[in-house]
C-alpha cells in the first residue's frame, strides 16, 4: 500500500467515524441545553477518532458488523469524557486541547465535570440501542458480552484505574518503578483500545481465543501509544498536537520518557507496535490497514 492509498483509506475511514458519532449524539434543547451544548463540544472538537476505527476495522475481521454503530458512537464518547476530566484543573490542568480551548475553559468546571458525567451516562444509552438491531439470541449475548468488556475497561479496572494512580503519583519524590508505569500504561490508555477492538470482534462474532489474541494485540497498540504520547509532550508542538506540550513535566509526573530516555522510548514503541502487527497475523481476515494504520502511529506528531 503506498502513502497516499493509505491516508485516503484512513481519511474514508475518519469521515465514517465521524458520521456514525454524530449520528447518536444528543440534541441540545430542552432546560439542560448547556450540558447538552458542553457534551457536543468536545466529541465534535475532532480527534483522530481511532477508537472507533480500531472497533470496526476489529470487526471487520469476523464478518458481522449489523451490532456496531452505537458501540462506534459509545466508545468515541467514552474517550471523550476521559479528555474532558483529565484536563479539568484538578486533574492535568489543560486548557487546549484538539485545537480549542478546553471544555471547562469553555463551560466551567461545573459543567466540565457535568458533561463527562453526561458523556459518560449517554454512552450507555448509546450502546444499548444494538439491542434493537438484534436479530436472535445470540446476538443478545454479543451485546452483554460486549458492554461488560467496554464498562470494565472504562472503570475502576481499566481507565478511571490508570487515571487514579497516575494523578496520585504526581509530585512523587522517588523514582517511579517500571511496573507501577506499565499499570499507568496499561489502564488510563491501553485498556479503551483494548475495549474497542474486542468489541468489535465480539460484536463481529470472534470466538474466546480470537478475542484473547485481539486484546494482546490491543494492549500493544495501547502502551506504544502512550509512550509516544509521552515523547510528544516532550518533542511535539502545540500546533501540531491541538494540545499543550509540557503538560507532564509541569505536573511533575514521571513519564515513560523520564525513566527510559527519547532514544529507548522510541525503540519500545517501534518494537512493541511491530509486536502488534505480528499477532495480528494469526488472525483471519484481511488486515492490512490495520497493520498499516499500526506502523503509522509509531512516529505520529499528533
Ligand atoms: C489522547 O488520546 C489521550 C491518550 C490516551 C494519550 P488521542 O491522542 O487518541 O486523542 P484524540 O482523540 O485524537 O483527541
Ligand atoms: C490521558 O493521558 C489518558 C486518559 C485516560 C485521558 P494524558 O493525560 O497523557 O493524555 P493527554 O496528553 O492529556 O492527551
Ligand atoms: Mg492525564
Ligand atoms: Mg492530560
Ligand atoms: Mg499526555
Amino acid at each position: 500500500m503506498t502513502a497516499e492509498e493509505f491516508r485516503s483509506q484512513l481519511d474514508e475511514r475518519i469521515a465514517d467515524a465521524e458520521s456514525i458519532i454524530k449520528s447518536f449524539l444528543p440534541k441540545e434543547e430542552g432546560y439542560q441545553k448547556l450540558i447538552l451544548e458542553a457534551m457536543n463540544y468536545s466529541v465534535l472538537a475532532g480527534g483522530k477518532r481511532l477508537r472507533p476505527i480500531f472497533m470496526k476495522e476489529s470487526a471487520k475481521l469476523f464478518g458481522d458488523m449489523k451490532l456496531l454503530s452505537p458501540f462506534m458512537a459509545a466508545i468515541e464518547m467514552i474517550h471523550t469524557y476521559s479528555l474532558v476530566h483529565d484536563d479539568l484543573p484538578a486533574m492535568d490542568n489543560d486548557e487546549l486541547r484538539r485545537g480549542r480551548k478546553t471544555t471547562w475553559k469553555v463551560y466551567g468546571e461545573d459543567q466540565g465535570i457535568l458533561a463527562g458525567d453526561g458523556l459518560l451516562n449517554f454512552s450507555m444509552e448509546t450502546a444499548l440501542k444494538a439491542y434493537e438491531s438484534a436479530e436472535n439470541l445470540e446476538d443478545h449475548v454479543r451485546i452483554a458480552k460486549a458492554l461488560q468488556v467496554l464498562y470494565k475497561k472504562s472503570g475502576v479496572y481499566g481507565m478511571v484505574g490508570g487515571q487514579c494512580v497516575d494523578v496520585y503519583l504526581e509530585g512523587a519524590k522517588t523514582p517511579m518503578d517500571m511496573d507501577t508505569l506499565m499499570f499507568i500504561h496499561k489502564n488510563k490508555t491501553a485498556a479503551l483500545i483494548e475495549a474497542s477492538m474486542m468489541v468489535g470482534a465480539i460484536l463481529a462474532g470472534a470466538d474466546d481465543g480470537a478475542v484473547a489474541k485481539i486484546e494482546k494485540c490491543a494492549y500493544n497498540i495501547g502502551i506504544a501509544f502512550q509512550i509516544r504520547d509521552d515523547i510528544l509532550d516532550v518533542i511535539g508542538t502545540g500546533e501540531e498536537l491541538g494540545k499543550p506540550i509540557g503538560s507532564d513535566a509541569g505536573n511533575e509526573k514521571q513519564t515513560y520518557v523520564d525513566i527510559k530516555g527519547i532514544d529507548e522510548s522510541e525503540k519500545d514503541v517501534e518494537a512493541m507496535s511491530k509486536e502488534a502487527t505480528e499477532i495480528l497475523e494469526s488472525l483471519p481476515g484481511d488486515h492490512e490497514f490495520l497493520k498499516e494504520l499500526i506502523l503509522s502511529l509509531v512516529d505520529r506528531r499528533k
